[in-house]
């Protein structure tokens, strides 16, 4: 059976950042508050699409790894937001990156699904369904935000990341993983305003409500990130002191530091950019993945653990043996579109959009 190897890794991350103390101008809430309770200092607010920013980090990953789209054989984005229910948003990456042909599939388990979407690709390489697959994390989550709850609106940002897996006989790639959820707390995080539950109500976009208990979700996170890593390191045999690098669901620095504890692993073996984006869901891991690689902290062979948590509540942790190569075969100048508003201007239309929506 073979191993699925991550062989590229490329991010998309808006330029715009939206500061806490931009936040402070609009909303009763301070740089300190925000800064002291979750690490959090500035988060990126998207100026296009959410395909868009899928596409960029898919062409960087694809050229990390040396190949081309058709060499594609398989597309699994992970994602709770998305610019259309039909189509997918996997068939936009297939035909922006010249995948012709391939399956296109997306999945959401909310914050998870970017680990969850690594599952599915490595179980679909190891079972021979296909060779060659590129797993993408992103979310758009400014427009559906509600700008007027700060409870939410200081927690979250957008942005992509994308891995390209290749079947190997090398022991490397995803090794083992814990899936799980909480569907008895599926209620202390819902988005309403986003589904069709929502129609009949005639909500419009922007126009939703998050139904949010962060002490609840915060201790069920601990728990499920913590268990899921303690049953990963024992069935793998591996002790805390065997991981080089936890790359962890980045939501809230407390979070992370809870998790590290209870896991036996020193924060010095735990990579945190939670303070530069905040929550941008499906997106963290991956977009976490490759600044650890940017900045040398993922060595030839590291034992990598990657836990996380979101809405469902869902949790899991990956054990990820890396490969012998830590920088990109080449790059690849695809950008963004320029941008024409600022962060904080983007923000406020949303809020006004939604004033009108609900007047
Ligand atoms: N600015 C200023 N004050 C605020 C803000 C804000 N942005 N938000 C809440 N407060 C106030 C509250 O109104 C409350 O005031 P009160 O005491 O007068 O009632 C006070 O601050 C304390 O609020 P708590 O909710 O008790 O604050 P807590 O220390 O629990 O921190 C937080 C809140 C950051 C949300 C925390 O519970 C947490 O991190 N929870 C985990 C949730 C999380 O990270 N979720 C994102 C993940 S979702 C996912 O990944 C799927």
């Amino acid at each position: 059976m073979p191993n699925a190897a991550i062989t590229g890794w490329g991010k998309c991350l808006p330029p715009n950042i939206l500061s806490n103390g931009d936040i402070a101008t609009f909303m009763e809430t301070s740089d300190e508050w925000i800064t002291s309770r979750t690490g959090i200092r500035e988060r990126r607010i998207a100026h296009t699409s959410l395909n868009d920013l899928f596409h960029i980090a898919g062409a960087r990953a694809l050229a990390c790894a040396g190949l081309q789209g058709s060499d594609i054989d398989l597309i699994v984005v992970g994602s709770t937001t998305h610019d259309d229910q039909c189509p997918n948003m996997a068939s936009s990456l297939q035909q922006r990156l010249g995948a012709d042909g391939c399956a296109a599939m997306d999945l959401n388990t909310a914050c998870t699904s970017f680990l969850y979407a690594l599952s599915t690709a490595t179980a679909m390489i190891r079972s021979g369904v296909v060779r060659t697959a590129l797993v993408a994390g992103g979310e758009l989550i400014s427009p559906y935000m509600d700008w007027n709850d700060r409870n939410v609106a200081v927690l979250f940002g957008d942005g992509a990341a994308a891995v390209v897996l290749q079947a190997t006989d090398r022991d490397e790639g995803l090794q083992i993983e814990k899936l799980g959820c909480y569907g008895e707390s599926r209620e202390i995080l819902r988005i309403h305003g986003i589904g069709g539950a929502y129609t009949h109500q005639g909500r419009m976009l922007g126009a939703t409500e998050w139904q949010f208990e962060g002490q609840e979700i915060f201790k069920k996170a601990v728990h499920g990130m913590g268990s899921a890593c303690e049953d990963v390191l024992k069935r793998a045999g591996l002790s805390p002191d065997d991981i080089d690098l936890v790359i962890p669901h980045q939501a809230n620095l407390r979070i992370i530091e809870s998790v590290a504890k209870r896991a036996g692993i020193p924060m010095e073996r735990v990579y945190v950019n939670v303070q530069r984006y905040g929550n941008m869901s499906a997106a963290t891991v991956p977009v976490a993945l490759c600044e650890a690689l940017e900045d040398g902290r993922v060595r030839p062979g590291a034992q990598l653990l990657m836990p996380a948590f979101g809405g469902g509540l869902t949790f899991c942790a990956h054990l990820v043996r890396w490969g012998e190569r830590v920088t990109p075969l080449a790059s690849t100048d695809v950008d963004l579109q320029p941008v024409s508003r600022s962060a904080l201007e983007t923000v406020m239309r949303y809020r006004a959009a939604r004033g009108a929506a609900i007047a």
